[in-house]
């Protein structure tokens, strides 16, 4: 069998932490550290700090946004666009993550929005998606995660899909230290793959990314690493310490 041309890719989602002190020992561990050159790995700092973060990591180390608007410019308080993300040097946006959805409130219809104007305006993106425990124990899993990729889906042209990675995140696992068993995430995952095959096309669902979220750990990424749909992690808090590079180095 061929093996899938899917590079494995490392997402850190800094959330709102740090500041310049912080960051620098971040960014410290990630300049030492020796990061396995076939991952790609993304850093997602605070908005403000994306420029900064940009101009001192390593050029080997990409760095994403954690949001963006779905405009370029106009009357939006408090909102940063893909443009603007872009001028700064920075070439990803993490986008509907669960925390958007759930503490701010974004719809399927918004994140959808959000996706098709980040690819639009030459971000690459990672759109998240993830059913609640309530979802997951009253069996509507594969409605939820369904819907939420659909709403992402029709939003992408055939060709923006080399510039999409996929973050399944069960928003039960996120911040929790409840990870999903690497059997229960593979499981989503080649469901959300087949999901790509049938609804999109048979190439973008081999050559799509999916990356698992919730808990990742230097404990438990090696093994789920081994799953076969598994391409990868985004990871919240232990991307903030020296960890994080064995997160990286899953498959080394
Ligand atoms: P966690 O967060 O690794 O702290 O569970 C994951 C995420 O929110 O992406």
């Amino acid at each position: 069998m061929l093996s899938a041309p899917r590079n494995f890719f490392v997402g850190g989602n800094w959330k709102l932490n740090g500041n310049k002190q912080e960051i620098g020992k971040i960014i410290n561990f990630l300049t030492a550290g020796n990061l396995d050159p076939s991952t790609e790995v993304v850093c997602a700092p605070p908005t403000i700090y994306l420029e900064y973060v940009r101009k001192t990591l390593p050029s080997s180390v990409c760095v994403a946004a954690q949001n963006c608007y779905k405009v370029p410019k106009g009357a939006f308080t408090g909102e940063t666009s893909p443009a603007m993300i872009k001028d700064v040097g920075v070439e990803w946006a993490i986008i509907g993550h669960s925390e958007r959805r759930n503490v701010f409130g974004e719809s399927d219809e918004l994140i959808g929005a959000k996706v098709g104007h980040a690819l639009e305006a030459g971000l690459k993106v990672i759109p998240c998606i993830g059913e609640k425990l309530e979802e997951r124990e009253s069996g509507k899993t594969e409605e939820v995660v369904f819907c939420q990729l659909k709403a992402i889906a029709d939003n992408i042209k055939p060709d923006q899909w080399q510039n999409v990675v996929i973050a399944y995140e069960p928003v039960w696992a996120i911040g929790t230290g409840k990870t999903a068993s690497p059997a229960q995430a593979q499981e989503i995952h080649v469901k959300l793959r087949k999901w790509l095959n049938d609804n999109v096309s048979a190439d973008v669902a081999w050559k799509t990314r999916i990356i698992y979220g919730g808990s990742v750990t230097a404990d438990n990424c090696r093994e789920l690493a081994r799953e076969r749909d598994i391409d990868g992690f985004l990871v919240g808090g232990v991307s903030l310490k020296p960890d994080f590079v064995q997160i990286v180095n899953a498959r080394q």
